[in-house]
């Protein structure tokens, strides 16, 4: 098994891609301290939220897994991660707290993820996003990121599907490929390889909750 770079990635300066940017937005690598503040905005974004629990091991116990934070002064606004491994990152988690959303913050965080995965050696990067949730989807298709595939059924919650979408050619500096250049992959129906799923719950959620 492939393990991740160091740590030491972490805390990368981000200087473009804010719009209607709130004041300074500081991107960090997200620590054990962060987790009330996540944990208020993981409860108010998604009808499933992970618990304390679930974060707690992906931070401490999952050499995979890569969690940032966005700031606003010393607020915590936005939060994201992803696993790593080989040359695919797997997008588990992006969320913005309501007073700051619409104003870039889900954009920088996941160019901030495409960066950092850059550099921990993945080229590709995927992710899974309900049928509804087209704010999302709006978000990753600017990103250069196509729907590949369903996961039927694939939230616990209500029993939604999921849309499998996948951006190849992770080049630098993150957004925004243009429309039609990274084409959809038929056939694609699966993110990471089995066997590399935690071991925690269904689908790619720590807490077998909703996650992209
Ligand atoms: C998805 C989410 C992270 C986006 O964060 P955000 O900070 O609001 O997003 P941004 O301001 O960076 O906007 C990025 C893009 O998202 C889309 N978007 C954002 N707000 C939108 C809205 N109200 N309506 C439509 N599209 C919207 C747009 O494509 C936008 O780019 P554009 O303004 O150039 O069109 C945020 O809405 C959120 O936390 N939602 C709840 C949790 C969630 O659903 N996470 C994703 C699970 S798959």
């Amino acid at each position: 098994m492939m393990e991740l770079p160091s740590r030491e990635v972490s805390g990368v300066a981000l200087s473009h891609d804010v719009q209607s940017q709130p004041g300074e937005i500081r991107i960090d690598p997200m620590t054990p301290g962060d987790l009330p503040l996540v944990l208020a905005i993981e409860r108010r974004s998604f009808p499933t939220p992970w618990s304390e629990r679930a974060f707690a091991s992906e931070l401490r116990d999952n050499l995979y897994a890569d969690y940032i934070v966005a700031r606003h002064g010393d607020r915590l606004v936005g939060y994201a991660g992803m696993w790593c491994i080989l040359d695919e990152a797997h997008v588990t988690t992006i969320a913005v707290d309501p007073e700051f959303r619409g104003r870039g913050i889900g954009n920088r965080l996941l160019t901030a993820l495409e960066e950092r995965a850059l550099r921990y050696g993945c080229r590709r990067m995927t992710l899974e996003v309900r049928v509804s949730n087209h704010v999302a989807q709006r978000l990753y298709l600017r990103h250069g990121f196509r729907p590949c595939g369903i996961r039927r059924g694939y939230y616990v919650d209500n029993g939604e599907d999921a849309i499998i979408m996948w951006r190849d050619r992770l080049d630098p500096p993150g957004p925004v490929a243009a429309e039609g250049e990274d084409a959809p992959r038929t056939g694609r129906d699966a993110g990471l390889q089995a066997g590399t799923e935690p071991a925690t719950g269904a689908g790619a959620a720590p807490g077998g909750s909703e996650r992209p």
